[in-house]
């Protein structure tokens, strides 16, 4: 029987290009998605292609109940989650001065609640199974700061802190827990970047460029398998060097 990778908000971008890389590798998928789109078929479509099946559950992780159901929606079509990855998350980018409340709430909730939320409904099914793998999408921000993501920061060392917690609480159980803290990478969260910005970045990178998707996928890739049996309670940085 395959294993079975979950990806949160996993129809585009990052969290796709993990979904279609851990096909590729022998994993049989379920993603989460928020909203019903053209993204989540064509998603679905090119895993199928990589021969693995893909299994679409809806729900928003900023919600407990959706994941309770969602999860569990899960169990029922495959009887087991071996590798969860979470990674939705949004940014809501403003200086503190003229952040909104709900700016900071909604960016804590989607991306540090969310990962809660997910890991609590799942966490009981590894810890019967007794393995797993948890990868938490965190940034290089959430070790560096950075002016204008207040909250987007907060919530990824929260993701952090998280990590290195449970990775102590479930180690015994044979389920390893680690983060992934990606610095600049191309996709429609850094689209809206201006060119001129994105050049200025690129120049202050040591390998010169923004980092791929595929660069975020093989890392985690390798978090799933065998060969890092024995790392837990880890952040690694995908940045091109940027935070050393
Ligand atoms: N792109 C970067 O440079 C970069 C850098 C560091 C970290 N990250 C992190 O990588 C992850 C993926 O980002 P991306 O760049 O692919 O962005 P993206 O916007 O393309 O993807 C984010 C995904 O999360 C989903 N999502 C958002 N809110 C959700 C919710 N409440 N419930 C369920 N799904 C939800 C979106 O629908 C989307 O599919 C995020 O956690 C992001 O913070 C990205």
């Amino acid at each position: 029987m395959k294993k079975v990778a979950l990806i949160t908000g996993g129809t585009r971008g990052i969290g796709k290009q993990i979904a279609l890389t851990l096909a590729e590798n022998g994993y049989d998928i379920a993603i989460n998605y928020r909203k019903e789109n053209e993204e989540v078929n064509n998603t679905r479509k090119e895993i199928e292609e990589k021969n693995a099946k893909c299994f679409l559950v809806q729900g928003d992780v900023s919600k407990f109940e959706d994941c309770e159901r969602f999860i569990k929606e899960i169990i029922a079509e495959y009887g087991r989650i071996d590798v969860l990855v979470n990674n939705a998350g949004i940014t809501r980018d403003m200086l503190l001065m003229r952040m909104k409340k709900e700016d900071f709430e909604d960016v804590i909730n989607v991306n540090l609640v969310g990962t809660f939320n997910v890991t609590k409904n799942v966490i009981p099914y590894m810890m019967k199974a007794r393995e797993g793998r948890i990868i938490n999408i965190a940034s290089v921000v959430g070790i560096s700061g950075n002016a204008g993501q207040t909250n987007y920061s907060a919530s990824k060392a929260g993701i952090i802190g998280f990590t290195k917690s449970l990775a102590k609480e479930v180690a015994s159980r044979n389920i390893l827990v680690n983060a992934v803290a990606p610095g600049f990478i191309e996709t429609s969260m850094t689209d809206i970047l201006k060119d001129e910005i994105k050049e200025e970045i690129a120049k202050m990178i040591p390998l010169k460029r923004m980092g791929k998707t595929q660069d975020v996928a093989n890392v985690v890739k390798f978090l799933s398998s065998e060969d890092s049996s024995y790392i837990t309670g880890q952040v690694i940085n995908i940045d091109g060097g940027m935070l050393m």
